[in-house]
């Protein structure tokens, strides 16, 4: 007996996407792409993959997603590559590499790769729609990317979405800052929770971001970093909340919100959905990194961006019942029914969507039974029938595959009339 073949699944922790779900998957992105080209913004493109230095260097070697998270592959070259985990350090490194006029404002769709402990809204394969600003600390622009996640937030039907912001400080405030956290940390290191207890001093911010009630405990009674930055950095987080406050978009501080990148500067923010368990309710997020394009070897130049998870927007959209549809109607107006023996449909569907109709067929000519089953399960709008008879009278019959009266269910029409009819119909 030969052995049964075997079959495959897709990777742990990844998933795949298919319709009908897809619509709304692609009514995402179009919306987005939308609201990206009506705040300026142009499409950047780059590799699924960098050389491994992007990111150690980019989101920081001793951040859990470089230490831990990320998938870093030897090529047949030997060179090492990571497949990316977020989408601000390729696009840092392709704007250092380009060196394009600033302003420069990207967005991108992209997947983003974590090897995470898989569960619902968390996946080894995520993707993101994300934009970034390079080369201006105006907090008018802080405001603008914020402002563009908030609106595009609405339009997807969104209404249970909190903001939270918070300042990082620049690099000296924030060093001095990490040395008072550091001597909080040395008294109540015992207090710690076990993942941070003897590593936390590779970076002691990262405990403000640990959710366990040890840590948390801990920097509760720790100094906060909104309470030690600069004067400048002040004013400018103050700007940029003002800002928003006069867009009417309110947003509440979060000190602890310091992000799991070691690139960010000064703003910093997340949008929680309130309709979502905890662990996964972060729908977006994003903040300043001002001295990330220096890191990865360029000019010194700001920047700030946010991504926000596909999974989670359709996670929050299903919590918040919005009706799927709202984004993109993805359903057929008509299925061709042909039961010629000439198969007429191949010029008929044609001229159809020359026409602008979206339209299927049925193959294999089957019989008018298996075909009808087959054009109400499309989801089509009419069945346009062509048969022997309709064929010689240069006739096509239109079935409404919704109505269940049966006077409207039918009508016949000059085959040369069929688009116009149909555009009423359709219009009606
Ligand atoms: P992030 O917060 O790591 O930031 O990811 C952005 C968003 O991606 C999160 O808010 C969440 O919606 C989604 N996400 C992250 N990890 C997963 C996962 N494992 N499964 C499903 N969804 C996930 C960044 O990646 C930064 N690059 C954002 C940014 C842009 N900062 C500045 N510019």
């Amino acid at each position: 007996m030969s052995e049964p073949i075997t079959t495959f699944q897709a990777p742990v922790g990844t998933h795949d996407v298919l319709g009908p779900a897809s619509a709304q998957w692609e009514g995402l992105v179009a919306t987005f792409a939308q609201f990206a080209y009506r705040y300026g913004f142009e499409l950047a493109v780059t590799p699924m993959f960098e050389e491994v230095g992007v990111f150690n260097r980019g989101i920081g070697e001793h951040s859990d997603v470089a230490k831990k998270e990320m998938y870093v592959f030897a090529d047949r070259g030997d060179r090492i590559y990571a497949l990316r985990p977020e989408g601000t350090a390729p696009i840092v490194r392709a704007y250092v590499q380009h060196n394009p006029t600033t302003p420069w404002k990207a967005w991108y769709v992209t997947p983003a790769f974590r090897y995470e402990r898989p569960q619902a809204g968390r996946y080894r394969q995520h993707h993101q729609l994300g934009v970034e600003v390079l080369g201006t600390d105006d907090p008018a622009v802080d405001v603008e990317v914020i402002a563009l996640a908030q609106r595009f937030y609405e339009a997807i039907g969104l209404a249970r979405v909190r903001l939270m912001v918070n300042s990082m400080g620049h690099d000296e405030c924030r060093a001095a800052y990490v040395e008072r956290l550091r001597k909080h940390l040395v008294e109540n290191v015992d207090g710690l929770c076990v993942d941070h207890r003897d590593v936390w001093h590779q970076n002691p911010l990262r405990v403000l971001d640990c959710k366990k009630v040890q840590c948390v405990a801990v920097t509760t009674m720790g100094p906060m970093l909104i309470d030690h930055i600069c004067d400048p950095c002040r004013a400018h987080f103050e700007t940029v909340v003002a800002g928003l406050s006069s867009i009417g978009i309110e947003s509440s501080l979060n000190p602890r919100l310091v992000r799991g990148f070691d690139y960010y500067t000064r703003t910093t923010f997340e949008f929680v959905s309130e309709a979502l368990d905890s662990a996964q309710d972060a729908i977006g997020g994003g903040g300043r990194y001002d001295k990330l394009a220096e890191q990865l070897g360029g000019k010194p130049t700001s920047g700030i961006g946010f991504g926000s998870g596909i999974e989670r927007l359709l996670l929050a959209r299903d919590a918040e019942d919005v009706e799927p549809r709202n984004l993109l109607n993805r359903t057929l107006d008509l299925f061709v029914i042909d039961t010629t023996d000439e198969d007429v449909a191949t010029v008929l569907v044609d001229e159809l969507r020359s026409a602008g109709f979206a339209t299927d067929r049925a193959y294999d000519r089957r019989s008018m039974k298996a075909q009808m089953k087959v054009a109400d399960k499309s989801g089509a709008r009419f069945a346009l029938l062509i048969g022997p008879k309709e064929h010689a009278a240069g006739e096509v019959t239109i079935r409404d595959l919704r109505s269940d009266n049966f006077e409207q269910l039918q009508r016949s029409v000059a085959r040369r009339e069929v688009a116009l009819a149909l555009a009423n119909l359709l219009n009606d």
